[in-house]
């Protein structure tokens, strides 16, 4: 199996910079910034086909030409390293283990855009991945690899660390913009979008760690070469966050397209204990369950899509079948409910009623009608909103109930 974004994660001092030269580090942004034009950097990551690994799967290249190539306000680059989706846990992987690449992508996707300086939104509680951020681009400033005449060109970039403010919101990118700013994580109402006013009003990508970190090996390699790996649109390979009732939970980099059974039976080493599979969620928590009979799903973001779940952050969460799925369904709605930035009323008073009833019907309290009011409810959360925080509540509220209905009117009284 071809490693991209991990290859270097066990070398010894892998966060290092002499380490990361030592593999080949730091030739892909010279080969762009010497021999080719930002238009053609742009062209090269859009033929890759590479898609974001943050959540949504939106084409890294053509989120970059949407940025106008004029414009009287600086421009900005937002990585989001924030990593609040529960089930989440493989950006830290990159930080802390190979932070160079994650510079050069970012120095790439810079010069692509034209853009002088970049913000690392880093999650509050990843201390140690923040000072292994911090550390390596303080090496980079020592070589010249970052400031001005950056390769002996005229091109300048600053890159700086932000500690992130301890709110999933905070990873929405238009919240992630907000809290950079000093505020509130507040989402924004959009159009505008980032592309034409985002960071302090300027033209903005944001792009979340692991798409940045796939970027050095496209210009080195190709956009073919990334395009022949994985499936048609879904291309290359991804880190998959394997947690749960997993034999062997952790962060496997394989390809787009690999079906659960076989990253859960064959890499995971199957269910812990030998446990029956009840069920999985394939893209973090905001991702809808897939049951036990799903299981042959290829992992990628249009098969997850069309089965009616998604392939989201890539965080696959298994679980085995003592789990109660109403237990897991309140926990869930808790989560949301307790995230919600409270702006909309549909996500802020949608997610606490949600909660109420799970944990209402959980604790034996609930009546079938309250079963069907949840689904109503969450039919008025979805769509409805300034950001998907409230869809994400909705989608795998639903998706409990309707996969597992039977475990929720066993707990109800018929009425
Ligand atoms: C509530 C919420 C939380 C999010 N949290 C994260 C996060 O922690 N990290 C991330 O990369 N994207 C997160 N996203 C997705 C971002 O809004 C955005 O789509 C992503 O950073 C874009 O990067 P990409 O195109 O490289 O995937 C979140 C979205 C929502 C609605």
């Amino acid at each position: 199996m071809q490693l991209i974004v991990s290859k270097n994660f066990n070398k010894t001092d892998s966060h290092k910079i002499d380490t990361y030269i030592a593999g080949g580090g730091y030739e892909a942004v010279k080969k762009c910034l010497t021999s080719m034009t930002p238009a053609s950097v742009i062209e090269e990551v859009k033929n890759s086909g590479l898609r974001g690994r943050g959540g949504a799967g939106f084409p890294a290249g053509m989120k970059w030409s949407f940025v106008p190539k004029e414009s009287s306000k600086p421009k900005y680059l937002a990585v989001n390293a924030d990593e609040g989706e529960p089930g989440t846990f493989k950006d830290r992987l990159i930080l802390e283990r190979d932070p160079h690449l994650l510079l050069e992508g970012i120095m790439i996707a810079c010069y692509a855009v034209g853009i002088n300086a970049a913000y690392i939104y880093i999650r509050g509680e990843y201390k140690k991945a923040f000072d292994a951020v911090n550390a390596a681009i303080k090496e980079c400033y020592g070589r010249g690899f970052l400031g001005g005449n950056i390769f002996a060109t005229n091109y300048k970039l600053d890159i700086y660390p932000h500690s992130g403010a301890g709110a999933y919101i905070c990873g929405e990118e238009t919240g992630l913009i907000e809290s950079l700013e000093g505020r509130r994580g507040q989402p924004r109402l959009k159009p505008p979008f980032p592309a034409v006013a985002g960071l302090f009003m300027g033209p903005t990508v944001v792009n979340n760690v692991e798409t940045l970190a796939f970027v050095p090996d496209i210009i080195s390699k190709g956009a073919a070469w990334f395009a022949a790996i994985g499936t048609p649109k879904n291309s290359g390979t991804r880190l998959f966050g394997v947690s749960g009732d997993v034999e062997k939970p952790g962060v496997y980099e394989l390809e787009l397209g690999i079906s659960a059974k076989k990253l859960i039976y064959e890499i995971c080493g199957g269910v812990k204990d030998g446990a029956k599979l009840k069920g999985f969620i394939p893209g973090g928590l905001s991702a809808p369950i897939m049951t036990a009979a799903e299981i042959d799903t290829p992992l990628d973001f249009d098969s997850l899509a069309k089965a009616g779940s998604m392939a989201g952050s890539g965080g696959v969460i298994v679980i085995n079948e003592t789990r109660s799925i109403p237990k897991i369904a309140a926990r869930t709605a808790d989560f949301y409910a307790h995230e919600s930035c409270g702006q909309c009323s549909q996500c802020r008073e949608g997610t606490r009623w949600v909660s109420q009833l799970f944990n209402k019907i959980l604790n034996g309290g609930g009546r079938k009608k309250d079963i069907d009011l949840i689904l109503d409810i969450c039919s008025n959360m979805t769509g409805q909103t300034i950001c998907v925080l409230s869809d994400a509540c909705a989608m795998p509220s639903t998706a409990f109930i309707n996969k597992y209905r039977n475990e929720f009117e066993a707990l109800v009284a018929n009425n």
